[in-house]
């Protein structure tokens, strides 16, 4: 079987960061035997600029067709004032919606050289590594009835939290597959205590457990008590499982644990295809920075992090994935920076290419 990739580079920095990935994809073909089948395409302005749209029918019909696809970032100035039908971001929306990508995934992985960025105390983040599994296609951001509606004289704005049973399951379970590839431990966070849906997600969390994942350790915490635990001590998790409203929140705070936008990875999850790997699209957090683009500023390291998901959780690559992240790593350790990581006390400041570079020594020391 042969691994497909799809890259789609989008508009500013997008396509700098993911020269560096492209780089570090062939080394893996040409050092360890990973090949992959790569295909490239047009995404959000760039793809606007060629066919005027966001996204090509025939980019969208590949994307669900390919074991995963790799983001970079969409979006800047020149296409502000564009009609919001045909926006840059409408193209990223319209490949999370059709291949329905209901987990989102965010890690939070605090690297040691980089623990003073942080918010909190050195100990507390150093090392850190924990997912968090965000419930993305449901709940109140959804639900119905919503709106501005009048009664007894006044307004009321209205949302509705509502999650079937089904799901509730699908996202448990990719939690629970996660977790099998990490540390083997879920925590779900819901407020069963106030919420009629937190109590069914409460129940089906722990049935889809018992029923096929009794091998992962599954706790179960109210999500307010979650938020303060993962500032006080957030290595006693490794994944949490929590649904969209309070997954937003929380994936937020978990981010600002580990500091610069430039470092930070995602991944979108969707149902299992024919060959079992669920549908996946992994992107950085950021955007596409257009007051850097074009300089050699922006730092690879949040697209490469995705790349290192997409070997863990599309590819069954954990050894690899590892591989990659220590390489990432090191460079940090020996003090290579891009300038959003610069610090008082310094480093060696490079640009995007350079930790391409440094990566790349890395890997091949490895
Ligand atoms: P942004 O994430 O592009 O930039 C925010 C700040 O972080 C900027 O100062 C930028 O220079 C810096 N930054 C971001 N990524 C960096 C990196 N890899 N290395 C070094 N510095 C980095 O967010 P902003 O400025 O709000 O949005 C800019 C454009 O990106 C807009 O058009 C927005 O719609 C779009 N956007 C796209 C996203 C996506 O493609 N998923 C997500 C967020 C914004
Ligand atoms: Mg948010």
């Amino acid at each position: 079987m042969t691994d497909t990739l799809l890259i789609l580079p989008g508009d500013g920095i997008g396509p700098e960061v993911m020269a560096e990935v492209s780089r570090i994809i062939d080394w893996f073909g040409d050092k360890r035997g990973l090949k992959f089948d790569v295909s490239e395409d047009l995404v959000g302005g760039a793809a606007y600029d060629v066919h005027g749209v966001p996204l090509a029918d025939a980019t969208m019909a590949k994307a669900q067709e390919v074991d995963a696809v790799l983001l970079g970032a969409v979006g800047g100035p020149k296409y502000d004032n564009l009609d919001f039908s045909v926006k840059p971001e409408r193209g990223l929306l319209r490949l999370r919606k059709e291949m329905d990508l209901f987990a989102n995934l965010r890690p939070a992985q605090c690297f040691d050289a980089l623990a003073d960025f942080s918010s909190l105390k050195r100990d507390v983040v150093a090392g850190l590594d924990i997912m968090i599994v965000r419930e993305l296609t449901s709940g109140i951001y959804f639900g119905e009835p919503r709106g501005i509606i009048e009664e007894n004289g006044e307004r009321v704005g209205i949302n509705t939290q509502r999650y079937t049973e089904s799901e509730i399951d699908r996202v448990a379970r990719s939690a629970f597959e996660l977790a099998r590839k990490r540390g083997n431990k879920v925590c779900s966070m819901e407020k069963a205590n106030v919420m009629e849906s937190g109590i069914l997600w409460r129940e089906v969390v722990q049935r889809v457990h018992d029923a096929d994942y009794p091998d992962v350790e599954l706790s179960h915490m109210y999500a307010d008590a979650g938020g303060m635990q993962l500032c006080r001590w957030p290595k006693q998790f490794d994944v949490i499982v929590t649904d969209n409203l309070f997954g937003d929140l929380l994936s937020d705070v978990a981010a600002m644990l580990t500091g610069s936008l430039g470092m930070l990875p995602s991944a979108s999850l969707g149902a299992p295809m024919a060959n079992g790997r669920p549908k996946a699209l992994y992107e950085p957090v950021h955007g596409s920075a257009p007051d850097i683009a074009g300089q050699g500023k922006a730092n690879p390291i949040a697209c490469i992090l995705s790349f290192a998901m997409a070997l863990r959780y599309s590819f069954d690559q954990g050894d690899e994935a590892t591989r990659l992240e220590k390489a990432v790593e090191k460079v940090l350790a020996d003090g290579v920076r891009t300038a959003d990581l610069m610090q008082a006390e310094g480093g060696t400041p490079v640009t995007t290419a350079g930790m391409g570079d440094a990566i790349l020594a890395a890997l091949e020391a490895s």
